[in-house]
């Protein structure tokens, strides 16, 4: 069993990016900014949040944080991502998300110009990912795919089983799993799939995108497949100086023995699910200088 380690991979591609950072600014570009709005003050949004802002310090971009409390009116919300949209100095930016019950989420995606939706969550980006054009790929997919590539992992007619169904993750992995460059069979699970557990232990390579921490047991799991936990659940723990820790939605001790390949939780898919926005922010400063 090997462990796929997405802690090193990121590193080894945040020093990639850095050294592109680099010959950019040196070509007479500015750096590349990204900008993250956040509502209000969940404890998991705040964290997150900060991740980016310093993964972007660390790679030489420019950040922008732009903070509303929680009962910011759409409206207002709506008219900063205007002025976002039409700001040169900015070339991609995200709202993090979820918002408060009162601000529509979808009309906050859609009101985000989507060459500078570096989340990918917008319909254009969306529906471009879909028929295979180029397109801003949402993160965390982006992140899983570029786990199988560096680590060399075989996907051309293999049976990817991906658990969970939501716009963020598992849809749209599930496109490009299916795409001609990745070749899998793809089938998508969720709360009403019949059979869950043998639809599971068909998997050459399971994903685990529910949000349900431990959900994918040890009898769930083929021998030999190659598992991805998407799974970051925030539990209580005494044992952490922020009192949480990540749970991911395999249970790790007993499924990790019967897999070729397994990601961990914490270290797996969530720091390439920040480096990946990091790449769309690159590629956002790039085609916002063309000849750059
Ligand atoms: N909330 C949870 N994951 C994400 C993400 O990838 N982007 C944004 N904007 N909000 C999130």
């Amino acid at each position: 069993m090997q462990i796929i380690d997405g802690k090193a991979t990121s590193a080894e591609i945040k020093k990639e990016i850095a050294e592109e950072v680099k010959v950019f600014v040196a070509e007479g570009n500015r750096r590349p900014h990204l900008a993250a709005v956040l509502v209000g003050h969940d404890g998991g949004s705040e964290t997150y949040v900060a991740f980016k802002i310093k993964d972007c310090e660390e790679v030489g971009f420019t950040s922008s944080l732009i903070r509303f409390e929680d009962d910011v009116t759409e409206e207002t919300l709506l008219k900063r991502i205007a002025e976002l949209n039409t700001d040169p100095e900015i070339d991609g930016f995200i709202v993090q998300l979820p918002l408060p019950d009162h601000i529509s989420e979808q009309k906050i995606i859609e009101a985000i110009d989507p060459e500078k939706d570096v989340d990918g969550f917008h319909p254009v980006n969306v529906g471009k990912t879909v028929i295979g054009l180029p397109s801003f790929v949402s993160a965390t997919p982006f992140g899983i795919i570029l786990l199988l590539k560096r680590f060399n992992i075989e996907t051309s007619g293999k049976n990817c089983v991906i658990v969970g169904r939501s716009n963020i993750v598992g849809r749209p992995l599930s496109v490009l799993m299916s795409q001609k460059a990745i070749n899998a069979t793809v089938t998508v699970a969720h709360s009403r799939t019949k059979d869950l557990k043998e639809v599971c232990r068909n998997a050459d390579i399971l994903v685990a995108a529910l949000g349900s921490p431990e959900f994918i047991k040890e009898d769930m799991v083929k021998e030999g497949a190659v598992v991805i936990d998407v799974g970051t659940t925030r539990v209580k723990s005494d044992l952490t100086k922020s009192g949480f820790k990540l749970k991911g939605d395999v249970e790790y001790e007993t499924v990790a023995p019967k897999c070729s390949y397994i990601t961990p939780v914490p270290g797996g898919v969530g720091p390439m699910t920040r480096v990946s926005l990091l790449l769309n922010t690159m590629i956002a400063a790039k085609t916002r200088r063309p000849g750059a």
